[in-house]
Formats: C-alpha cells, sequence, structure tokens
C-alpha cells in the first residue's frame, strides 16, 4: 500500500443551475481542481465518476466516458469509470480512485461527482431518490426518503428524547455556515422559529429539516503521496479510507437510530489512521435531513449514542464548538447534488486543512473527517485526511 495524497480541489456553485448543462458542471468543477493540482493531461492515469442517476435525472448515461470527453481526454484514451452508491456515489469514487494508487496501479487519479436534479419535477426527483430505498419493501409502498429519515427521527425522540427543537437547531447551525459559503445553494442564516415552523414534509420533518433538490459537481486530483510534491508544495493526505454496507430497506436493521454501516466503516478508518474520535478537528457529515447529522456525530464516536441532540443544543458542534461539524453548511444548506456530495465533502475538508476556507476557516485544524452515506444507511465511507 502507498501513501495517497490529494494535490487539486475543485467545485461548481451549488443550486438551481438553469444555465449549465452536466457537461459544463463536469467540465468546470474537473478543470478548477486540475489547474489547482498543477497536473496536466499526459499526467492523469485514470478518473473515477460518482453520479447517482444520471440516466432518471438527464436522460444520460455511460457518465465516465462522458466526463472524460467533456474534460477534453477523449483522444488521450485516459480510463474513465463511473461509480454508483446512491448518495454515497462520491464518496465510494474517492475511493476507488484512493484504491487504485495505495495499490500501486495509477499515480495520478482525477475523482468527480456530479448531479444534475434540477431538470426534471420535484414529483420525478423524488421518485428517483427512492429508487436508492428498497422498490420491493419500501418505495412500492409510497415511503419516500423524508418518510424513511422521519421514521429514524422518531424512533429516536421516542429512545432519547431527541426534541424537534435539538433537530432545527442541525438546520440552524448549517444555515449559518452555509451563509459564509459562497458555492452554498442557500447563503441564508434561519432562526429556530422558522425551523421548527416551517412547513411539514414527513412528520415530524419540516422543510427546513430536508437537504434541497440541488445541481452540482466537485472535484479533486488524488496523487501517489511520494510524487505529490513534484505538483504542489499543500499536499493533503488521505490517511484513511473506510466503507460499509448494511440492509437495504430499514426494517433490516439491528437499530433503526443507528447507521451501522457508519459505524463500521469509521472503525475501519479510525484503525488504518490510528486516531480515534478525539483526534478529529472537523468533519463533515452526511446530513442529508437534521436527523442524519445526529445519528451521524453518535456513530463517528463524537458523542455517546443518544446524545447527539443534546450535542448539537450544547453547541459543540458549531464552528466555534469542541468539534466544527459541516463548516461547509453541510448537506443542509450548502445544497445535495447526490453524486457530487461525497466529493465536496473532501474539498471542504482539503480546504480547511490547507488554511483556505476564507470566513468559514477554523484555527489550525490538522485532521479531517468526511462521512458521506448511500439511502438511509446501506452504504456508508468514512476518509479521514491530514495535512502533511
Ligand atoms: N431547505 C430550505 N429551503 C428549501 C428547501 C430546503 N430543503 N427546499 C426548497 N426550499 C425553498 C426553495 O428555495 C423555495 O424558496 P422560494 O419560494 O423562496 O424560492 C421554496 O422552498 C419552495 O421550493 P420548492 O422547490 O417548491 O420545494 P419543494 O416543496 O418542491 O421541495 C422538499 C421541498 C423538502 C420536498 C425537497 O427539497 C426535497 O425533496 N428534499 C429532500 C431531498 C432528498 O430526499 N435527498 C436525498 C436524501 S437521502
Amino acid at each position: 500500500m502507498r501513501d495517497v495524497a490529494v494535490i487539486g480541489v475543485g467545485l461548481t456553485k451549488f443550486g438551481e443551475l438553469w444555465d449549465k448543462s452536466f457537461r459544463n458542471l463536469t467540465a468546470e468543477a474537473g478543470s478548477k481542481a486540475i489547474i489547482d493540482s498543477g497536473v496536466s493531461g499526459k499526467d492523469i492515469d485514470a478518473m473515477y465518476i460518482g453520479s447517482m442517476s444520471s440516466g432518471r435525472f438527464i436522460g444520460q448515461e455511460h457518465i465516465g466516458a462522458l466526463v472524460a470527453d467533456a474534460s477534453g481526454f477523449s483522444h488521450i484514451h485516459i480510463p474513465a469509470t463511473r461509480v454508483e452508491g446512491a448518495c454515497a456515489s462520491g464518496g465510494l469514487a474517492v475511493r476507488e480512485g484512493f484504491l487504485s494508487i495505495a495499490s500501486g496501479m495509477n499515480d495520478v487519479v482525477v475523482v468527480g461527482g456530479i448531479e444534475k436534479m434540477n431538470d426534471i419535477s420535484g414529483t420525478s426527483a423524488t421518485e428517483t431518490l427512492a429508487t436508492a430505498a428498497d422498490q420491493e419493501w419500501e418505495a412500492f409502498f409510497g415511503v419516500t426518503f423524508p418518510g424513511i429519515y422521519a421514521l429514524i427521527a422518531t424512533r429516536h425522540m421516542h429512545e432519547y428524547g431527541t426534541t424537534k427543537e435539538q433537530l432545527g437547531q442541525v438546520a440552524v447551525k448549517n444555515h449559518a455556515n452555509g451563509a459564509k459559503n459562497p458555492y452554498a445553494q442557500y447563503q441564508r442564516e434561519i432562526t429556530i422559529d422558522k425551523a421548527i415552523n416551517a412547513t411539514m414534509v414527513a412528520e415530524p420533518l419540516g422543510l427546513l429539516d430536508c437537504s434541497p433538490v440541488t445541481d452540482g459537481a466537485a472535484s479533486i486530483v488524488l496523487c501517489a503521496a511520494e510524487k505529490a510534491k513534484n505538483f504542489t508544495d499543500k499536499p493533503v493526505k488521505i490517511i484513511a479510507s473506510g466503507q460499509a454496507s448494511d440492509s437495504l430497506a430499514l426494517h433490516g436493521r439491528r437499530d433503526i437510530c443507528t447507521l451501522d454501516a457508519t459505524v463500521h466503516a469509521a472503525k475501519m478508518a479510525y484503525k488504518q489512521a490510528n486516531l480515534n474520535p478525539k483526534d478529529i478537528d472537523l468533519a463533515e457529515v452526511h446530513d442529508c435531513f437534521t436527523i442524519a447529522e445526529i445519528c451521524a456525530i453518535e456513530d463517528l464516536g463524537f458523542v455517546k449514542k443518544g446524545e447527539g441532540g443534546k450535542a448539537v443544543e450544547n453547541m459543540i458542534t458549531t464552528i466555534d464548538g469542541e468539534i466544527p461539524i459541516n463548516t461547509s453548511g453541510g448537506l443542509k444548506s450548502k445544497g445535495h447534488p447526490v453524486g457530487a456530495t461525497g466529493v465536496a465533502q473532501i474539498v471542504e475538508i482539503v480546504q480547511q486543512l490547507r488554511g483556505e476556507a476564507d470566513k468559514r476557516q477554523l484555527k489550525d485544524p490538522r485532521i479531517g473527517l468526511a462521512h458521506n452515506v448511500g439511502g438511509s444507511g446501506a452504504t456508508s465511507t468514512v476518509h479521514i485526511m491530514e495535512a502533511i
């Protein structure tokens, strides 16, 4: 196994991007990352692209080749592979790129993540997202993702006394962070009153407990760590890559308030990095719904099971808190273009570790973690990064 570093990052603005095509977005994020890294086309050995459901969102499959083509690399025949794992497609693409370099097969790899979700109606987008649930046992009966996470929230409230106010505080915090992020879909703060009184989507989750429907792309350039200094003087090492899976449907889980895939992916990552949760300076976690962030901080070991709501209420996850969570604004405020999310999380951690996060910059963070989930927790990835 060889060490792997991130040597370049790039992001498009997230939002409802009517004036940009899928091709435009992928080329924009990819070219930003490539310019940032200092590599040129001839240095790139492979590309891995995370995209959940381009076939349904824009009627286009064969995304690996399309992204290589849109990036101007079709004539140099770089192998380009699309990776799919629902909303964890981006995290999986990062892991595939990481493994291909760690194994010695490749030296320089471009990883992209993209989704263009607003070209179809809201109803169609909801149906498309629901393809990540179990068709036979969940989606067929009409359950949607807000509905699935509402079940988790209701059980969490029942088991641990988590409150609607605590859910709302996750949204308030993430909107406050997103207000400082020029790439975020919603760059506006919200009040706790607005959060808890927002239109109900799936009891107890209201509009402001949900991540939005988003267009956007993200890209990173990975390089064998021993060669990273040939291209950049600010590499960030990926010191661990964990992945795990679980039952597709919620009812198959040991405990619906715990995402065991996250617990196992985190365990794998902490072991590889030889670290424990207390060593992490910041984390981007998968807050597709406010309850998901509460479960994530528990499952990643930042707080004990059941204490996530209290931890948010006690402000330990704010930008000035003990363990800042989702400094980017998270999926809630930055937006959630599903296939791009896992890659965009790495972009935020890298920018923080390089000291380039501008108004959201933390004071000298050293170690950051990115956590990406597919569906209601059937797939999870955890990456840990360190500035070198
Ligand atoms: N957070 C904050 N504001 C939101 C929002 C969100 N999640 N979703 C929409 N809005 C805002 C819009 O900007 C718009 O504001 P405006 O009137 O000032 O322009 C307004 O609410 C209505 O937007 P609209 O697009 O009509 O909302 P909608 O009712 O079609 O969709 C949801 C709202 C919550 C149903 C939709 O965002 C959703 O499905 N989210 C979940 C996505 C998901 O499941 N992802 C996968 C997770 S695993």
